[in-house]
């Protein structure tokens, strides 16, 4: 068991499996008995960046298994507003709490504090490079949904270039020998290159589309995302795709009976809510999901009794 939970590039297969077995054990829990898990831990809820769900549901992950949780949502209500720095931060908070959840606009900021204490520290998001607990919450999801990962037909939408959510997705999907991507982005949007290369040639299987009817015809996963203003730097450059797909529940007229639609929310357009009531829609069920997993990940980074 590694001590933090930066990058999906540092789990093997079979310790992302734990955590999805975790999970599915803390979900047939009985509330009374989650209590017991984690009582006396002291969670620290860093949030650099604005978030809802993350933190809320890691805040109440930590409440749930019996722990409780400091922290702040606005760093201006901070020291680091007075010229703090992350090192002195970490070093202070660490005599405070037993584990530290912390999201980031800097990219690498979160295995960089990592570097700095000992406690366990899990990234809840760090720019625009890996956002690993939503990644496990979205496999948990999908297995719940479908039964099962591997082998299943995925396609992203949207923000594919600064998305991190797909970026830490893809990585482990890799791993679960999912080999068909449709990526369904604007060309100024398009998921980097180096995700396309691997050791394992031909393997793989990218196929680029600006075609979203494409993609729902053949897929069984469809993981939409936001195009996030607050990522560019240039707006005009914002105002030009941000309306690029928007899904309704009439494009799915094509789709498989047992399609689900994903989303890391928040939303802006890209999902009409005509969606929302549909067997098609997974993202408010998958925010519930988050909960579940991040119960699995605090507990056993904290050692905590399943
Ligand atoms: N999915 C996600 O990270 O949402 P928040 O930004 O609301 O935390």
């Amino acid at each position: 068991m590694k001590k933090d939970l930066i990058s999906m590039d540092d789990l093997t297969l079979d310790e992302i499996k734990i955590y999805l077995e975790v999970a599915r054990r803390i979900e047939a829990m009985p509330l009374p008995e989650r209590l017991r898990v984690l009582p006396g831990k002291i969670m620290a809820s860093l949030f650099f960046e604005p978030s809802t769900r993350t933190r809320l549901s890691f805040e109440s992950a930590m409440h749930r298994l019996g722990g409780s949780v400091i922290g702040f949502a606005d760093q201006g209500a901070t020291s680091v507003s007075k010229g703090e720095t992350l090192s002195d931060t970490i070093q202070t908070i660490e005599n405070y709490v037993d584990i530290i959840v912390m999201r980031h606009p800097g990219e690498g900021t979160a295995r960089r504090a990592a570097e700095l204490t000992d406690l366990p520290v899990i990234n809840a998001g760090d720019g625009s490079n890996q956002h690993p607990t939503q990644t496990l919450l979205d496999l948990y999801t999908i297995e719940k949904d479908l039964g099962r990962i591997e082998g299943i037909t995925m396609a992203f939408v949207g923000d594919l270039k600064y998305s991190r959510t797909v970026h830490s997705l893809v990585r482990a999907l890799m791993k679960f020998n999912v080999t068909e991507f449709y990526l369904v982005a604007p060309e100024a949007l398009r998921l980097p290159g180096y995700f396309m290369m691997n050791d394992q040639p031909g393997r793989y299987r990218f196929i680029e589309t600006e075609s979203l009817e494409e993609a729902i015809a053949k897929c069984d996963i469809l993981y939409m995302t936001r195009i996030q203003r607050e990522r560019f730097p240039d707006l005009l450059e914002y105002e030009k795709v941000k309306d690029s797909y928007v899904l309704s529940h009439s494009m799915l007229a094509s789709a498989k009976a047992d399609l689900r639609v994903l989303h890391p929310l928040p939303r802006v357009n890209e999902i009409s809510t005509d969606v929302d009531h549909t067997r098609f829609a997974g993202y408010f069920p998958q925010t519930r999901n988050g909960v579940i997993m991040r119960q699995a990940i605090l507990s056993m980074h904290l050692g905590g009794r399943i």
